[in-house]
């Protein structure tokens, strides 16, 4: 099911067809640098199937993400209802595989996402959860309009907090 387009990108519900591409995803070591390492099959099929739970559970959770030219998939964007800090809160996250690095592409497919977050899904606070030295990340996301708000520990590690409330976005 398509949930999302943008110019170059159509966001769609993951499925079992995209297994391979996301695995392929989730193994690589560059891309998993600071998401928990790289995943195997099995982890791969597990976050699949735990991505389309939520969908059930929440309406949102990673998306599949494709470029429409060429209809490639070129990674995972989407809204991880997540525990912070104690906290559930809705965290915007993105995953791009390598190839399509630098071209505007999480940029492009996380403002849409902000969009059908405080549109559609009616939630009034994104936050994001960054290691300090995830640079590209962090530049992603102060272009996107988010906000620093301090620090956090994540799976054993410092994070950094950014967040955006619906009145603030493309004020
Ligand atoms: C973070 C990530 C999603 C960005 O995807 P992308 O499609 O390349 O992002 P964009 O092209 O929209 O923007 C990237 C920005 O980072 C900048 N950038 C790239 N490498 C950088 C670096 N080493 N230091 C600082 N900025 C850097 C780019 O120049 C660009 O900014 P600009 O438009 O001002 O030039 C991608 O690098 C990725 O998937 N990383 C691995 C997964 C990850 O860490 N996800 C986030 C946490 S789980």
């Amino acid at each position: 099911m398509d949930i999302i387009q943008t110019n170059r990108l159509v966001f769609r519900e993951f499925a079992q067809a995209d297994l391979e591409p996301l695995f392929l995803l989730l193994s690589d070591p560059t891309v998993m640098k600071y998401c928990s390492g790289p995943m195997d099959l099995t982890g791969a099929t597990k976050w699949l199937n735990a991505a389309m739970a939520c969908y059930k559970q929440y309406g949102y959770d990673y998306w599949a993400v494709y470029e429409k030219n060429t209809g490639d998939f070129i990674g995972q964007i989407g809204i991880l209802n997540q525990q912070i800090a104690g906290k559930y809160e809705d965290c915007l996250a993105f995953m791009i595989g390598q190839k399509y690095w630098n071209k505007g592409y999480a940029t492009e497919g996380a403002l849409a996402c902000i969009d059908y977050a405080f549109g559609p899904l009616k939630l009034d606070r994104l936050i994001a959860t960054v290691e300090p030295e995830n640079l590209p990340s962090i530049r992603v996301l102060k272009k996107i309009g988010m906000k620093f708000d301090g620090e956090t520990t994540y799976a054993d590690k410092k994070a950094y907090v950014y967040s955006i409330q619906k009145g603030e976005f493309r004020e």
